[in-house]
């Protein structure tokens, strides 16, 4: 992508913010930064918030934000103001955030409002980033930021952080009900008293690691259906709030295949096989929880990206 902004226009783009399900998590120990190792399974949906960003490079930076929801300590803004200190550019940025994923959820919804601000600001300012120097600027705003720099389906190790493109899945359906209780991200972790290891990988974590080996390279031949799909947030998430495992239950009466809690909840998600049967089982439940979604590729994921920054880049 060729960018072409003279340095005192004006531009407003809007960009989508896709939410993700970790489709399979497992957490191995804790590591000596205080963080945990983790395999897991990322997948962009189709919920999603909107960022409307107009741009004007100005004297003195100046960042604005205008959200449909109140969000203390907004992520959109700490990015934006990393981004253009890294760029060394002075801008007035004004954003308008329709907020339309669950937030405190586990589906990612802050962190993938801060890749976007990551990837859109330097196209408005006319500097393409490095995709590893956006990298390193995404993970020291979250965990979870670095793999909306990319979308579809991805393997994430280490933080989460170390992120490995897998192929695409089929177009799938699902079902997110997220009924507002919050977890603490860092209160989930503690919950799991996992142990101190300096070693990336031991013996306790071999059945683990052979379980998730077996699932990533069952993920292109078998369907999600029959693997043997986990969340290790599960059981510690559940015993504190147990009506979250009895939305798991009904999802999976409903004909869910699998059924689970994404990242470290509250939102959980059932796969159904049709658009119409996920429509269906949203009935079940009471308004305003449920979430029709379906899977985002990569290759789509690019495209809506591409079509929103084209008023950035001269298209
Ligand atoms: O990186 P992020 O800010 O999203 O993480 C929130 C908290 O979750 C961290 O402060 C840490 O307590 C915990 N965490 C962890 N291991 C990870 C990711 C997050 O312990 N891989």
């Amino acid at each position: 992508m060729t960018y072409s902004l003279s340095s005192n226009t004006k531009v407003r783009v809007t960009v989508p913010s896709f939410a993700k399900l970790n489709l399979d998590l497992r957490v191995l120990s804790k590591r000596s930064d205080g963080y945990h190792e983790l395999r897991t399974l990322f997948q962009t949906i189709s919920l999603k918030d909107s960022l409307r960003i107009d741009f004007a490079v100005a004297q003195r930076t100046q960042i604005e934000l205008e959200s449909s929801v109140e969000i203390a300590d907004n992520l959109v803004v700490r990015a934006a103001k990393l981004v253009l200190e890294h760029l060394k550019v002075r801008a007035h940025v004004r954003f308008a955030l329709d907020k339309k994923i669950p937030m405190g959820a586990g589906l990612g919804g802050g962190s993938s409002n801060a890749a976007a601000t990551l990837m859109a600001l330097p196209a408005l300012a006319g500097k393409p980033i490095p995709f590893a120097q956006l990298s390193a600027l995404a993970e020291t705003l979250g965990s979870d930021v670095p793999f909306f720099l990319h979308g579809g389906t991805a393997l994430g190790l280490g933080r989460g952080t170390e992120l490995y493109p897998l192929p695409d899945l089929p177009q799938h359906h699902a079902l997110v009900v997220s009924t507002g209780i919050h977890v603490s991200t860092a209160e989930a972790y503690q919950a799991l008293r996992r142990d101190v290891r300096n070693a990336l990988t031991s013996a306790v974590d071999f059945p683990i690691l052979r379980e998730f080996q077996a699932i990533a390279w069952s993920l292109d031949s078998v369907g999600l259906k029959q693997l043997p799909l986990k969340n290790d947030f599960e059981p510690a998430v559940f015993q504190i709030h147990p009506a979250l495992a009895a939305v798991v239950r009904k999802l999976r009466r409903l004909g869910a295949k699998p059924a689970m809690m994404t990242g470290s909840g509250s939102a959980v998600f059932g796969i159904f096989g049709s658009d119409a049967e996920a429509r269906q089982a949203a009935s079940a439940f009471r308004a305003g929880v449920t979430y029709p979604v379906r899977f985002v590729s990569r290759r789509q994921y690019r495209t809506r990206w591409h079509r929103a920054l084209a008023p950035a880049s001269g298209f």
